[in-house]
Order: structure tokens, then C-alpha cells, then sequence
């Protein structure tokens, strides 16, 4: 499994604080994708922006992965507003219609990206926004510029470019 704790520390969450980087997008009642959710460093906050009226869709590949996040909600009052779901490898199969997706650290492991861009479009709703997050490890400045490029081949238009630590990022809007 991808390293969990990695991504899940003090250190990261004062580096990229999901109420900090994600406060402009989120209101109450919302319907959140966080896909490639990992542990859940993003989706159990989501959860608390979005409260009981929202919902959030934790959506992995990995099984192991939605274990954590299971383990860290079970018997608490986020297990109503957040819903897990297993992804396939080439197809992320969540079909309910969304306010929002977040897809942080995630796009450069996807098999086809034209798919995946085709598959939110099909699900974010007019006018919903799409925060992307790549790690500059990882991803060149060329790179993001093919993926939005790619993104806009699915009807995407471009938002915004901000600033993220260690991060290249970009906000798409349907
Ligand atoms: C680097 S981690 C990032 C996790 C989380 N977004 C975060 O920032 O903490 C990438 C995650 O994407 C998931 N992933 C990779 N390929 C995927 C696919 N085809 N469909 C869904 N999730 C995938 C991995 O299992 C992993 O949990």
C-alpha cells in the first residue's frame, strides 16, 4: 500500500491545512468528490466544512486506504456524511452528481487522464469547481500545462493557478 502515514502528519497538515487550502470552495450542504482520497487528510475535514447537510465521497483504488478512513469515522457522527467508495483502476465509477471535486496528489498516477477528465465532467455539476493538486516533485510546469490542456479537451475552463507549498495547482470549472 501506498505509505498512509506519509501523507497523514502534523507536519503536512501545518504545511497544507485542508480548512486553509480548501475554505474558498466549501460551504455547507456541499457534495464533495476527494478522489484518490487516500487516508483522508482531505476528505475527514471536508466532511466537517460541508456538515451534516453535505457529503462527502471518499473514493480509492486502494482498499486499504478506505479501511483507514473507515477505522478513523466508525462511531463518530462523520460516518453519515461520508460515504466510501472503491474505485477501479481505469475508471474512478462514482455516478451521483457532485459540487465539487479534489483531486490532490492523484492525477499523475491515473492511467488515462483524457478518460478521467471526461468521467468528472460527466458528474461535476454547471458551475461546479475542480481543484487539482500535483506534487513539483513529481510534475513539471510542461506537465500541468498537458493536463490542463487535457482538461479542456472535456469542456473544462480554467480558473484559477494558485499557490500551493511543494504543489503545482490549478482550479477547473465546468
Ligand atoms: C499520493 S496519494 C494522495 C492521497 C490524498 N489525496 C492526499 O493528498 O493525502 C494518491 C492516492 O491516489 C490513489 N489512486 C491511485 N490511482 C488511482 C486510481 N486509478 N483511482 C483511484 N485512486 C487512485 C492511491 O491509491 C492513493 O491513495
Amino acid at each position: 500500500m501506498e505509505s498512509a502515514g506519509s501523507l497523514d502528519t502534523k507536519f503536512r497538515r501545518w504545511l497544507q491545512n485542508p480548512y486553509r487550502l480548501l475554505k474558498q470552495y466549501i460551504i455547507e450542504g456541499l457534495t464533495v468528490l476527494d478522489v484518490g482520497c487516500g487516508p483522508g487528510f482531505f476528505s475527514i475535514p471536508l466532511a466537517e466544512m460541508v456538515g451534516p447537510a453535505g457529503k462527502v465521497i471518499a473514493a480509492d483504488l486502494q482498499e486499504g486506504m478506505l479501511e483507514i478512513i473507515h477505522n478513523k469515522i466508525k462511531s463518530t457522527d462523520l460516518e453519515k456524511n461520508i460515504q466510501l467508495h472503491k474505485c477501479e483502476k481505469e475508471r474512478i465509477g462514482y455516478t451521483g452528481e457532485v459540487d465539487f471535486v479534489l483531486a490532490f496528489y492523484v492525477i499523475h498516477e491515473l492511467p488515462d487522464q483524457k478518460k478521467f477528465f471526461d468521467e468528472m465532467f460527466s458528474i461535476l455539476k454547471p458551475g461546479g469547481y475542480f481543484l487539482i493538486v500535483e506534487p513539483k516533485m513529481h510534475i513539471s510546469k510542461k506537465d500541468l500545462t498537458t493536463t490542463i490542456s487535457q482538461s479542456g479537451d472535456a469542456g473544462f475552463q480554467l480558473f484559477d493557478l494558485p499557490k500551493i507549498f511543494l504543489s503545482r495547482s490549478v482550479v477547473l470549472k465546468k
